[in-house]
């Protein structure tokens, strides 16, 4: 792992949240709600992921980050989520260092894409890590596909 900042008392874990523990996180930090089977999938199919927990409460996230990506040089960084209690704690930032470093010391080599989507309250830490709005160069697009899939049973 990187030498990451973090402040006393939490501890940074590689992996992902179990999917409770997903969905809890996105759901108190203000994201899309998703359900069991979309979290089930995002937990197990990304690129890499880590997250925080209190040193004295290991197995309960209150903090996370994820890479999707090819690891050639395709990244998009997803699910940047803190639990409103342990905001503005340094949490954030040091998720997202430890995400960027995952991709310099582990993409294929040459130049690496990393993207996201800033909601608003992230928007000042992407920037002071080296983010730069896209527009007028490209301009992010989406489309939500409503209801689409099956319940895989
Ligand atoms: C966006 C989000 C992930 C940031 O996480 P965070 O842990 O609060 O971020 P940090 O603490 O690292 O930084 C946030 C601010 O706290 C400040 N900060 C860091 N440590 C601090 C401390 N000990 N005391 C006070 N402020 C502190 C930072 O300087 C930063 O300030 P600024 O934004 O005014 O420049 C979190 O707010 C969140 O989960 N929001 C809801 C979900 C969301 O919108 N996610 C982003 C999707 S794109």
């Amino acid at each position: 792992m990187s030498t990451v900042n973090l402040p006393s008392g939490y501890i940074l874990i590689e992996g992902y949240p179990a999917v409770e523990d997903y969905m809890h996180l996105r759901r108190a930090s203000g994201l899309t709600p998703v359900n069991a089977q979309q979290a089930g999938a995002a937990v197990s199919g990304a690129w890499y992921g880590c997250y925080v927990a209190e040193a004295a409460l290991p197995t309960r996230p209150v903090a996370m980050g994820r890479i999707i990506g090819d690891g050639g040089w395709y990244f998009i960084i997803a699910d940047m989520a803190v639990l409103p209690e342990h905001q503005r704690r340094g949490l954030g930032d040091a998720i997202l260092k430890a995400l960027m470093e995952r991709i310099r010391t582990h993409a294929a080599k040459g130049d690496a894409y990393v993207t996201l989507f800033a909601d608003i309250p992230g928007r000042r830490l992407y920037e002071k890590n080296g983010f730069k709005e896209a527009m007028p160069r490209e301009m992010g697009m989406d489309i939500v596909l409503k209801d689409v899939g099956t319940s895989g049973e």
